[in-house]
């Protein structure tokens, strides 16, 4: 199955990317093909004028269409998921998450907003018409430590919400058609 790691974090390096990069290793590990898209590498001004015609705005557009799954990755800013991440999202059609597992993920700077997720980002993703929104996995960067050498470091308590993320969607994605199957038919 295919997924696509759909990235929001404005910054480079992130721990938000970071996070994603770790579960993309987990579920390639489990035989899903994983790729990365990252929103702050679109054409900024494209993205800001909403130019779904832009090349580049169309093929990662196209690429959200042909995922079976996505893990959709932000950095907490004002309380909310990031404004990079919306501008993308605001140009996917009105149905543009159909037949897809989304499973959602997000980095703060501390606990005060961790339901931004739920508040916030949730519902802009059910107005996509997903399949199923797994249950966020929300951390704080403190929770997770990179090691130049090892990578990312996860607290436990975020690695067992990491694996359980994990399993979860690598379950779901054995009971699903692949969206290749799905636009074939279609065609
Ligand atoms: C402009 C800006 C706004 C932020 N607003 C919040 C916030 O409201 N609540 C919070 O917990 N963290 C906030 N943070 C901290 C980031 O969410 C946190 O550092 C996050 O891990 C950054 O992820 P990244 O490295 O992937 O960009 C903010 C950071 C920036 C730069």
């Amino acid at each position: 199955m295919t997924v696509l790691l759909l990235g929001g974090s404005p910054s480079s390096p992130s721990t938000t990317w970071r996070l994603q990069q770790l579960v993309g290793e987990r579920l390639a590990a489990l035989g899903h093909r994983t790729g990365a898209l990252q929103v702050r590498e679109l054409p900024a001004l494209a993205l800001l004028r909403a130019d779904v015609r832009d090349p580049a705005i169309a093929d990662a557009v196209a690429r959200v269409r042909d995922a079976d799954a996505i893990v959709i990755g932000t950095p907490v800013y004002k309380a909310s998921f990031s404004g990079v991440l919306k501008a993308f999202l605001d140009l996917l059609p009105q149905d543009g998450l159909a037949d897809k597992l989304v499973l959602p993920l997000a980095t703060g700077g501390s606990q005060s907003h961790m339901l931004a997720l739920d508040y916030a980002l949730r519902p802009v993703l059910a107005s996509l018409a997903p399949r199923h929104i797994l249950p966020s996995i929300f951390a704080t960067s403190e929770q997770l430590p990179w090691d130049p050498e090892l990578g990312l470091r996860p607290a436990p308590a975020i690695a067992v919400r990491i694996a359980a993320g994990v399993a979860q969607l690598h379950d779901d994605l054995q009971r699903i058609t692949p969206a290749a199957h799905v636009l074939a038919v279609a065609a």
